[in-house]
């Protein structure tokens, strides 16, 4: 499995966001844990004490409301409710002393027990004393002390009543703290999350769409014949094998090809022996040089003479382009005359035309410098070019030919495509328009490719192989130059080439 692959991405990134949400839920059930402590505390401990210590208070004034009933009365029901809420103020206590683990608080509660113990002796010293002197109203000689320790008792109760109530409310303040800090802290981890989770997705979404649209584009370049593009494999993942087994195909594709062209150049070049004696033969027949021919077979070796003609034609461009793939195509520049070639391209092709009642239209307006060319090429060109307009305009059309001088600003496609010669200052500009059938705009780059053409249905379109055009741009740019067409269906084409003309060392005939 490849390093750092996919998977491992996508694994690690949703692991990273798992790994945050888990550390968020792990310290808020932490809060929430001590929280609960907290609670708990409040409920168990804080408010029974604090209850508790309010009935201690009521236990006590309950005391002494019986204690002076009893010293009035001297009646026994008194002195038996004093004894029931004396126990019941125990047992109070005793619980507050044992909920408790406050050092401070537990002084307290010594402290009321001892006011306590001290007020039960001056009742008993005070009862004791009403029996034996037979007083019926309580005695003045306890009346003052037993005022002191109770006050002294009631405050003794009530500070622990005060001390448990700050603390609760100090308990309720750091209840609402850690709220408000688990809130911030929570917020902060669920924005890192989102943050980290944006990212992730961000740089992960790239990471994927970037290496697709360079094969997007690697898929087009391909789709468009130029088997030589590859792919630059930088990543070790699932896409960078992608793109490997992309260019292995692309390989196999190019040596597919070549073994095409190969083939083809092979087999053409195999027919055109055989091909030429054929035609040698046929003329022969056709000179009567074999004995008398009848009218009948004079037509029919006519026939297969317009055939074979067609046929060698079809070799030598076949084996014109398996020569620009291979790039052995070679060249005799010399400065000519292209009005020169013009010319005499047009008048070889005017009886065709005739035949056809299509007018050419050619005149020299002043001369042309000479321009550096191979001459049988750019006549190669020209003848393609003318014929095509012939093969595409109907009877009674029109094919005119204009030659002129442009600057090599006003030629955008050679400087936008190929910026190959920025010496040039000029070109001459060769232009054939037809009034033929014209070419729908979606063509107009396409039929320069090999086997390209533009289905014409009714109209007499489609005959050849689709390799002249092809040829003419390959002979075109290898002299510097560029091919382009302006043309509607049904509207005429206009084909125009420019070959370079003025360089900074321009030389005039
Ligand atoms: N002057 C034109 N008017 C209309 N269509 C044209 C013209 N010239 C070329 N085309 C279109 O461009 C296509 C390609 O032209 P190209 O010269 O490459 O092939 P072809 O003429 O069909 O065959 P070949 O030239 O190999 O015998 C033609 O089939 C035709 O559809
Ligand atoms: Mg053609």
């Amino acid at each position: 499995m490849a390093r750092n692959s996919l998977w491992k991405r996508i694994l690690f990134g949703y692991l990273a966001i798992v790994v945050f949400m888990m550390a968020m839920s792990v310290y808020l059930i932490f809060r929430l844990n001590y929280l609960n402590k907290v609670t708990d505390s409040i409920m168990r401990a804080d408010i029974p004490f604090i209850e508790n210590g309010e009935k201690l208070v009521d236990c006590l004034l309950e005391q002494v409301r019986n204690e002076k009933k009893y010293l009035v009365t001297n009646d026994n029901a008194f002195m038996d409710l004093f004894d029931q809420k004396k126990r019941e103020f125990l047992e109070r206590l005793k619980y507050l002393e044992e909920s408790l683990a406050d050092r401070e608080k537990g002084e307290k509660i010594q402290q009321t027990n001892d006011l306590y113990k001290k007020y039960l002796s001056l009742v008993s010293k005070e009862i004791i004393l009403a029996g034996r002197e037979g007083i019926v109203s309580p005695d003045a000689r306890y009346e003052e002390e037993k005022k002191k320790t109770l006050d002294q008792l009631t405050g003794s109760i009530n500070t622990l009543i005060l001390v448990t109530q700050t603390e609760l409310i100090k308990k309720i303040g750091l209840f609402q703290q850690i709220g408000y800090k688990s809130t911030r802290i929570s917020l902060v981890i669920i924005l890192f999350a989102v943050l980290f989770g944006l990212l992730f997705a961000y740089f992960f979404t790239r990471s994927i769409c970037l290496p697709i649209k360079i094969l997007k584009d690697a898929t087009e370049h391909i789709a468009q014949g130029d088997l030589d593009h590859r792919i630059e494999v930088t990543s070790g993942d699932e896409i960078g094998t992608l793109g490997m087994a992309f260019n292995l195909m692309c390989t196999k594709l190019k040596e597919m090809d070549q073994m095409k062209t190969d083939f083809v150049s092979h087999v053409s070049h195999n027919l055109k022996t055989p091909l030429t004696v054929i035609r040698e033969a046929n003329d022969l027949l056709l000179k009567k040089v074999a004995g008398p021919i009848s009218e009948a077979q004079r037509k029919l070796l006519n026939i297969t003479k317009e055939e074979t003609l067609r046929l060698t034609m079809m070799i030598n461009d076949l084996l014109d382009i398996s020569r620009i793939e291979a790039g052995l195509m070679r060249y005799n520049f010399q400065y000519s005359s292209i009005q020169e070639i013009i010319r005499k391209s047009a008048d070889e092709i005017r009886f065709l035309a005739e035949s056809k009642h299509i007018h050419i239209q050619w005149s020299k307006r002043g001369d042309i410098p000479k321009v550096l060319l191979d001459r049988e090429k750019i006549a190669q060109v020209l003848d393609n070019l003318l014929s095509n307009a012939i093969k595409f305009t109907s009877s009674g059309g029109r094919i005119a030919i204009t030659v002129n001088e442009v600057d090599s600003k006003t030629v955008p496609q050679f400087f936008a495509e190929h910026n190959r010669l920025n010496t040039v200052r000029s070109f001459v500009r060769v232009s054939i328009s037809d009034t033929g059938i014209g070419i729908p705009v979606e063509c107009h780059k396409t039929i320069f490719d090999k086997f390209q053409q533009v289905s014409n249905k009714g109209k007499g379109g489609m005959k050849g192989t689709g390799l002249g055009l092809s040829i003419v741009k390959h002979i075109i740019l290898d002299h510097g130059g560029d091919i382009w067409v302006e043309s509607a269906r049904g509207e005429g084409s206009t084909f125009h080439f420019t070959l370079p003309f003025r360089y900074d060392y321009a030389l005039f005939s």
